[in-house]
């Protein structure tokens, strides 16, 4: 029996040092789990963009280590209106062919103006981060040694010794042998893809026909723009097969900008496609002039083509599991598919905390599977859905219907009880027996 000082008696090996993987890692090496983290690029890093993270996504780092909190702490920007404190977005319609014959788009509202707030119920924390600086402050909290990078996995198998170990295949001609591993890799997972197998349709991620330019805005211009309660807070612009969105990250000092907009099919392998500023500006060309001025102050024309995954039958088989976007990636609708990632961390390391041999990490993952499935895979489909309300494909153009669907919409992500998640993952570890 392992003490609480003594390492447990198996080894994890973590695909993917994302926001996943180093958040797993964070928590399990506090339960003194031994693991390897592989990356397949040469440093960890993220892109350059701002990422949200709700009220559920600010406790669960609280409950995964005070460590992940305080870097989220450190790194995040909430509204910066007092009077908007609670608010995740201010709706407003950024599309011009919405105004009727007076330029209205509702009773006493035009083009651009607030029409309703969406506020989050709970004071659990949240606010945007620059993500190269969150992953900066992960990064400093994993010890020497516990990375490797430049190993990109590209299969995987069972050692024939009846030890249910993994041998883990990386694109360098190493291998690398494990009690159990955990797919952190990404909405181009190829853990996933090993353990669903080529053939499921659900494998591989598909095009959900909306795609998206990310950019940042100098705080200081975006207020020339736009005027100082418009730039400082979060805002929503719906249109036709499209909407825009800013919220403010780096304290303050910069607004992050993403605009989305609708195509059939994606045909490109690539799926982050440098387009023209020319290009980019038509596809705003009979919007408002908020949403006008924000995409001319938008720097590098980057298009990113959204893909999300099919549900899947099951996120583990024997002692490999998947967690993050490489089990339920998702459009970004409703911000929500990081913190996912970081509940899918917590519900695993309590679980693992449980295991004291390497039975246990089998139910463990059963367990973590049964709680995290269900939840994470109805984000997917939920996002799927809010990406169409924004874009006046769900309830057409009826701002009326558009309200309250937006307003209700979040609710069971943001006031999730983690600690009932957490008993109801521990009561079925310690109910069910392992599976045969
Ligand atoms: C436009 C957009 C906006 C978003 N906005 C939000 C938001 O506001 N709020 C929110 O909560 N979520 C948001 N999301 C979702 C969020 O970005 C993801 O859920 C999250 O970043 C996924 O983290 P991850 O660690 O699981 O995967 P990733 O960040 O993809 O990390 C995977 C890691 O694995 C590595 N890797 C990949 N393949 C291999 C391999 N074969 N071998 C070894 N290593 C490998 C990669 O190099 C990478 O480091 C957004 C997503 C998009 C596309
Ligand atoms: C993956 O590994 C298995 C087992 O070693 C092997 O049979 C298979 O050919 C490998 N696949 C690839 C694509 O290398």
């Amino acid at each position: 029996m392992a003490s609480a000082t003594s390492p447990k008696p198996f080894d994890i090996a973590i695909i993917g040092g994302g926001i996943s993987g180093l958040t797993l890692a964070i928590a399990l090496l506090q339960h003194n789990i031994p693991l390897t983290i592989y990356e397949s690029a040469h440093t960890f890093g993220e892109i350059g963009a701002g990422v949200a993270f709700g009220p559920n996504a600010a406790l669960a780092m609280k409950l995964i280590s005070p460590k992940i909190h305080d870097a989220f702490e450190k790194c995040k920007t909430a509204n910066q209106w007092p009077s908007q404190a609670g608010s995740w977005f201010t709706a407003r319609v950024g599309d011009a062919r919405k105004a009727d014959k007076d330029g209205l788009v509702r009773e006493g509202k035009k083009v651009g103006d607030a029409l309703f707030d969406v506020h989050f119920g709970s004071d659990r924390g949240r606010g945007g981060v620059y993500r190269a600086h969150f992953l900066d402050e992960l990064v400093k909290e994993i010890p020497e040694g516990v990375a490797k990078f430049g190993k990109k996995l590209v299969n995987m198998s069972r050692v024939e010794d009846g030890s249910g170990d993994v041998e883990c295949h990386f694109a360098d001609g190493t291998k690398a042998r494990h009690n159990a591993v955990i797919g952190c890799d990404g909405i181009k997972s190829a853990t996933r893809e090993w353990l669903l197998g080529k053939d499921d349709p659900a494998a591989k991620a598909v095009f959900s026909g909306k795609y998206a330019y990310r950019g940042l805005i100098p705080m200081d211009d975006a207020v020339n723009l736009l005027g100082e309660e418009v730039a400082r807070n979060s805002q929503m612009f719906f249109g036709y097969h499209g909407h825009l969105l800013t919220f403010p990250i780096e304290k303050g000092k910069t607004m992050n900008v993403v605009a989305f907009n609708s195509c059939p099919e994606w045909k490109n392998p690539q799926w982050v496609i440098t387009t023209s500023k020319e290009d980019m500006n038509a596809d705003y060309a009979s919007w408002g002039p908020h949403v006008q001025k924000i995409i001319r102050a938008m720097q590098k024309p980057d298009i990113w083509a959204l893909f999300y995954h099919l549900p899947c039958s099951t996120f583990y088989k024997g002692r490999i599991c998947l967690l993050g976007d490489a089990a339920h990636a998702t459009t970004p609708h409703q911000g929500a598919g990081a913190g996912m990632c970081l509940e899918d961390s917590l519900i695993m390391s309590v679980l693992l905390k449980e295991a004291t041999s390497l039975e246990d990490v089998e139910r463990a993952f059963k367990a973590y599977d049964e709680v995290r499935r269900p939840r994470s895979q109805k984000n997917v489909v939920t996002s799927l859905e809010a990406g169409t309300l924004y874009d006046f494909e769900l309830e057409g153009d009826d701002l009326d219907k558009i309200e309250p669907n937006f307003r209700g919409r979040m609710k069971w992500i943001w006031d999730i009880d983690l600690d009932e998640e957490i008993e109801r993952a521990k009561k079925i570890y310690h109910g069910g027996a392992a599976k045969i």
